[in-house]
């Protein structure tokens, strides 16, 4: 399904703001978790557990990082895996220049801006691009993410694996720059429009939960 130009036009309005938010956190905080608006390192690796889990280590692989950041998916990954080619996209262009500056002797990688990969991939991830929603409103923002699902099915052609903040969080702990998503709805919509194989995962610990649609 190819998206409108006026979905393209809502999808750009609520991103543009997005993409400063997180510029700024690089700035601030260089790379490190903080600065892709993490609260550490234990939460960022835990989420990469749990998306990895659409891999399959015995066959080589290329892979989309939805959202890199400064490109910490790749360490983890170069530490776990050895043959995959690893795109990252980012919509923040000072997260591309960081992970650029920090991976450049990696010949397996390569950064670009934007949303999507040039081509078609094996795999795509998304860690953590569907939470900071700024003044987005719900339905806006909801239909961004359907979009965005739409497009990492056509993309990819093995799978691909997401993580949302869930909307079982505490009531007096939930903000309202922030999206909370329903993990049953997006469990049944992902079995019913990708794949029959997905796992939805809400037994890690963070206030969020990760689905995995394997082809
Ligand atoms: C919470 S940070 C996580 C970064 C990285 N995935 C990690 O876990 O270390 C989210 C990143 O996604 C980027 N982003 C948000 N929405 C995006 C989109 N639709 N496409 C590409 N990048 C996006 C932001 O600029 C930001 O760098």
């Amino acid at each position: 399904m190819a998206i409108s130009d006026v979905e393209k036009t809502m999808i750009n309005d609520l991103l543009s703001p997005v993409a400063s938010y997180y510029t700024e956190k690089i700035k601030e905080f260089g790379p490190q978790p903080r600065g892709v608006d993490w609260n550490g390192v234990d939460g960022q690796v835990l989420r990469f557990t749990q998306l990895s889990r659409l891999l399959d280590v015995e066959r080589p692989f290329s892979l989309a990082d939805i959202g890199c950041g400064y490109g910490a998916l790749l360490d983890f990954l170069t530490e776990r895996y050895r043959d995959f080619q690893y795109i990252g996209l980012d919509i923040a262009e000072a997260m591309i220049e960081a992970a650029g500056k920090l991976h450049e002797n990696k010949p397996q990688a390569r950064f670009i801006s934007g949303t999507e990969p040039p081509e078609v991939i094996d795999f795509a991830v998304a860690s953590g691009i569907f939470n900071v929603r700024l003044s987005g409103s719900d339905e806006d923002w909801r239909s961004y993410i359907l979009q965005t699902l739409e497009r990492m099915h056509q993309f990819s052609t093995r799978g691909f694996a997401f993580n949302c903040l869930t909307s079982y969080s505490d009531a007096d702990r939930m903000r309202s720059d922030l999206y909370y998503a329903d993990p049953c709805e997006f469990f049944d919509l992902c079995k019913r429009k990708f794949s029959r194989n997905v796992a939805l995962l809400h037994d890690y610990g963070l206030y969020e939960f990760t689905i995995i649609v394997r082809k």
